[in-house]
């Protein structure tokens, strides 16, 4: 998504006043922004299409050394995060001493790609410098303030969205993470570093951001509440989820969680998703990761309010997953290489891209296509998901009895269930009768093959989630 910029970001401004030349990577920028050779066969012609980021974690050194790193980070995402360099460590070493050049050169390298940069991280418990976790009190607090201030204000207009807190709730038990910002501020230190961001540059998302918060689990109870809490100030604009997740265990519940946090009036964003596999990974391991990229560039893209999906690194190698998960890796959607893996067709495809090798029925060269087939040429079969009080989380699945062009499938609501949203699906889908046909991408389907799609449901505080009769057609 492309944005109009400030003409000019403080950051900017600040060195053509000291007479500073922001070039320490003028050489990154590759002004690819209108290179790319098609909208729909690189992520980013298709996330852009959509109105969606994708984006990439970059580590600054493979940016300043890599060429094809650069071209990748360039023709196939337009949203950056710095992976570390924005982080407290990195950006202020030793009290009131900040070190902005990695940061910078994220930035230029991402002004000269017109792509958007989400900020990571200002305030954590991992990755901050030790001089700031040895103080206590006010001097914390000032210390907490100061930083918010000084990189906000530096990068005012040229960072769009700010994970201000990061990780802020336990792993176990629903509590507030016991890190040294909770011991040296009380639980208020998050509200304060809110108003602060807020005050800081009232332009800019605000995100909170965690792991494991993926499904609705005590963690994301716990991150529900504080979201409800800071929304209800007008402090938050946004919840990140990390997702790092395990091979086949896309909670089966994240549209439903995603969806609750949208409820709230805020912004949803996937913002450091890999899926790990343990080693060595084989070729059906690398399609189940490629379903589960696909499942959640789907969710994302089904929610208005979602505002991307940020991959946790470029290829599989410069992932962190094997320092830190010993005989597991592969999360990415690149191989060391820079060659695709079939999650990124999974997530091309999601994104409403050509990522299926399928003929553009346009391309008067292609060969014409099998007539469609007359009468029911599949079945379909819906399933509750995942239920809660007043909704529920539906999946479906077509299969083809001879080979489709598309299909619809068709059922009506016992009662007032009706459908709030739904992904790789389309139709008249929010009324009592439901009319669901396939989305661009699915409905070419070989004889025996399936394909599938979901959907959430409002229904009555506390009734079953009702399987109604569903009729498929081929069209
Ligand atoms: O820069 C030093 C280098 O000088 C030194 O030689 C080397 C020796 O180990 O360490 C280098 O620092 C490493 C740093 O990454 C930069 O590569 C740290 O050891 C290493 O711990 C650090 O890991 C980062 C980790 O956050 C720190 O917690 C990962 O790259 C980064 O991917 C990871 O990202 C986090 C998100 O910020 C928050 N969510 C979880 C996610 C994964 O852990």
């Amino acid at each position: 998504m492309l944005l109009n910029r400030p003409p000019q970001s403080r950051r900017r401004r600040r060195a053509l006043l000291a007479g500073v030349v922001t070039v320490a990577t003028a050489a990154l920028g590759l002004g690819l922004s209108t290179q790319f050779a098609s909208a729909q066969t690189t992520l980013r012609g298709a996330a852009d299409e959509l109105g969606k980021d994708i984006g990439v974690a970059v580590n600054y050194n493979l940016l300043q050394n890599d060429a094809t790193y650069r071209n990748t980070v360039a023709t196939e995402f337009n949203s950056l995060t710095a992976e570390n360099a924005m982080k407290m460590d990195a950006l202020q070493p030793s009290q009131g001493n900040f070190t902005f050049a990695q940061g910078d050169a994220i930035v230029d390298f991402a002004q000269a790609n017109n792509q958007t940069v989400h900020g990571h991280t200002l305030v954590w418990h991992s990755q901050s410098p030790s001089w700031v976790q040895n103080l206590s009190g006010t001097a914390l607090q000032t210390a907490m303030v100061d930083h918010i201030n000084t990189v906000m204000d530096h990068y005012e207009g040229d960072v769009q969205s700010w994970d201000v807190v990061n990780e802020v709730v336990s792993d176990n038990n629903g509590a507030l993470r016991d890190s040294f910002w909770l011991r040296g501020l009380g639980e208020g230190y998050i509200t304060t570093a809110f108003q602060t961001a807020r005050a800081a540059d009232p332009s800019v998302d605000l995100y909170m951001n965690d792991y494991s918060i993926d499904g609705i689990n005590a963690k994301s109870d716990k991150t529900y509440e504080i979201a409800q809490g800071l929304a209800a100030q007008n402090l938050i604009d946004g919840v990140g989820f990390q997702a790092h997740l395990i091979l086949g265990q896309v909670p089966s519940n994240m549209e439903a969680n995603l969806q609750r946090f949208v409820d709230l009036g805020l912004k949803v964003r996937v913002t450091e998703l890999d899926i790990r596999i343990q080693m060595p990974a084989d070729a059906s391991e690398l399609q189940q990761q490629a379903n589960d990229y696909r499942r959640v560039t789907e969710i994302c893209a089904a929610l208005a309010d979602c505002s991307g999906v940020t991959v946790w690194g470029l290829r599989d190698g410069d992932s962190w997953v094997p320092d830190v998960f010993p005989g597991e890796g592969a999360p990415l959607l690149f191989n060391d290489d820079y060659s695709k893996k079939p999650a990124y067709d999974a997530v091309l495809d999601a994104l409403g891209g050509d990522g299926s090798g399928d003929p553009d029925p346009t391309d008067p060269t292609t060969p014409p296509t099998t007539p469609p087939p007359t009468g029911d040429g599949c079945t379909a079969t819906l399933s509750v998901q995942s239920p809660w009080n007043t909704g529920a989380t539906y999946a479906g699945t077509v299969t083809a009895g001879q080979a489709l062009n598309g299909w619809t499938v068709t059922w009506t609501w016992p009662g007032s269930e009706r459908i709030s949203n739904a992904w790789s699906v389309e139709g008249n889908l929010t009324g009592p009768t439901v009319t669901a046909t396939n989305a661009g991408y699915n409905g070419s389907l070989a004889a025996g093959q399936s394909t599938t799609f979901g959907f959430n449901i409002t229904k009555p505080d506390g009734a079953t989630a009702s399987v109604p009769t569903v009729t498929c057609t081929a069209s």
